[in-house]
């Protein structure tokens, strides 16, 4: 394709980097390009900061080096190399008198406890990537993330035992703030009686919509293990009474019955296409006619070119061994193949993680 030639011609990148009017481009593109090349650097950089402590540091008051060192353990060399790292990467700023405050990406990280447990999850992640060809070759699983996630085929998810789902269970909880202020945002849930949470969690996405509105009553379906981690998670948050947790097995057991909508947050992408449309086919029975289907989560493809669905996600999932992220298009084939209805993407308004698809039973 002649645009590809032209761009990949060095004489051009030559000439696109001097004129003008092209250099602004030129520039970014060579500036997006490096940071696809040295992208791991940079999550490593964070990874330091992130375990050292460092951003909460910088939040109580600005520092110089001399004064961080101590408290990071760091000789004084290895905590300028750190600072100005991180300087570059917006996570600290320089302020007067030589001390370092937070950077604006810094500030919005810390706000973010979420993001922050993600990124100490990430080690694990790293491992099963080391290789990247030879997983796609030979396909995930059998590594690190799929014994986090122990239910990544498993036989009898049913049966892990309260220690192999709290790391995950309480990873997913602390990421939920920022997925379920998305998905209210989107969806006004006032409309329904009775929410059914598939795949709930400890409850961090019901606490979220039950303090938003006051009428809904509430079921979480849960593995046994998670179901119990909610039921005390959500007494102790005082809404014990709006919410029954239940533990089974949704690919087994029969859902509870009595929701007019069913949601499906971040539960889709975790599982391959055969029991995914399996899981929906069930979801739709336990619907009433009419009832409505949520799905949300980060999806493959997304318009404005965030690479989460497809870069991360694709192999987040393939290092795990199950699932995949689906085009806003494939869920809707999907729910139409498990017979719902009234099939429409909700429009993401601002949304930058999950995207909401409606489907009626
Ligand atoms: C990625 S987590 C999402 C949790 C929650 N919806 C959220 O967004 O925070 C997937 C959830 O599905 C649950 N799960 C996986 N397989 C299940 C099964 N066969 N039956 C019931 N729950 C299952 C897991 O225990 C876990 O809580």
């Amino acid at each position: 394709m002649l645009r590809d030639r032209l761009l990949g011609n060095p004489g051009f990148q030559r000439w696109a980097a001097r004129f003008p009017l092209t250099r602004p481009i030129a520039r970014r593109r060579a500036y997006r390009l490096f940071d696809l090349v040295a992208g791991f650097v940079y999550s490593q950089v964070l990874l330091a900061c992130v375990r050292l402590r460092l951003l909460e540091r910088l939040a109580e008051s600005p520092r110089t080096a001399e004064q961080l060192a101590p408290a990071l353990g760091l000789d004084l060399a290895a905590t300028r190399r750190l600072l100005a790292a991180a300087e570059s990467l917006r996570l600290v700023a320089a302020r007067r008198d030589e001390r370092f405050g937070l950077g604006d990406l810094g500030a919005a990280l810390l706000a973010n406890p979420g993001v922050l447990a993600m990124i100490e999850h990430h080690p694990l992640l790293y491992e099963d990537l080391r290789d990247p060809v030879r997983l796609l070759r030979e396909g995930g699983g059998g590594g690190a993330l799929q014994r986090y996630w122990g239910y990544a085929r498993s036989g009898a998810p049913d049966e892990l035992p309260a220690e192999r789902v709290a790391d995950y269970s309480a990873l997913m909880a602390a990421s939920q703030s920022f997925t379920a202020a998305e998905i209210l945002d989107a969806y006004p849930l006032g409309r329904h009686r009775r929410l059914l949470d598939l795949g709930g969690g400890e409850g961090a996405f019901v606490a979220a919509a039950a303090a938003r509105h006051p009428e809904l009553q509430f079921i979480l379906f849960d593995l046994p293990a998670v179901a119990e981690r909610a039921r005390d998670r959500l007494a102790a948050a005082g809404i014990g009474g709006r919410v029954r947790a239940v533990g089974g097995n949704f690919f087994g057991d029969p859902l509870p019955p009595g929701a007019d909508v069913i949601s499906l947050v971040r539960i889709l992408h975790d599982h391959d296409d055969e029991p995914a449309l399996r899981l929906l086919r069930t979801a739709r029975l336990a619907l009433p006619k009419g009832g409505t289907l949520l799905v949300a989560e980060p999806m493959a493809g997304m318009k404005d070119g965030a690479p989460i669905g497809g870069a991360y996600f694709g192999f987040y999932l393939l290092a795990m061994g199950s699932g995949r992220p689906r085009s806003e298009a494939e869920i809707c084939g999907l729910l139409r193949q498990a017979g719902f209805a009234a099939v429409r993407a909700i429009p993401a308004r601002g949304a930058l993680f999950t995207r909401l698809i409606e489907a009626r039973a």
